[in-house]
């Protein structure tokens, strides 16, 4: 299925503009109603030096803090980078939420290049990201630096 993710990223620019209080669940909701492979779609944030658990949208994970390091979410909260796991199971480093889950994204949100939260996507299709997907969320997350 071809994502207009220009389309979606107007959404969201939209979404920004009104900056209502529950916007970055707003935004998880958008993302998980517009992009048939995201399935779980969650911030977290830096907080007492680890990651807390935000908003998010998707089955409740028993995941509300990560350490540093630790899983997907931990190592880009170290690299400042975005990861791209296209299947969780070739994973050594990796926190498990649900066996639902097949890949997972991990995109940084960096305030004056410094890391202060991520946006975490689960998704049950196996390998389903793209250089777009990155593109558009590396876009997103930058959108809302200034939220965290
Ligand atoms: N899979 C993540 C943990 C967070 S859950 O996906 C919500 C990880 O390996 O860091």
């Amino acid at each position: 299925m071809k994502i207009n993710f220009e389309e979606v990223l107007k959404k969201i620019e939209q979404l920004v503009k009104e900056n209502k209080p529950d916007l970055l669940k707003q935004i998880c909701q958008t993302l998980k109603e517009e992009v048939y492979h995201y399935d779980w779609v969650g911030f977290y944030s830096l907080k007492d030096g680890g990651l807390e658990l935000g908003p998010y949208v998707g089955k409740p994970t028993d995941h509300t803090h990560i350490a540093i390091g630790k899983g997907v979410c931990g190592q880009v909260a170290e690299s400042g980078k975005t990861r791209v796991v296209q299947d969780v199971s070739l994973e050594d480093n990796y926190i498990a939420c649900s066996i639902d889950v097949q890949s997972e994204i991990v995109v940084p949100v960096l305030k004056n290049g410094i890391f202060v939260a991520e946006l975490d996507i689960d998704s049950h299709s196996p390998a389903p990201f793209t250089q777009s997907d990155t593109d558009f969320l590396e876009k997103v997350c930058e959108m809302i630096s200034t939220k965290f």
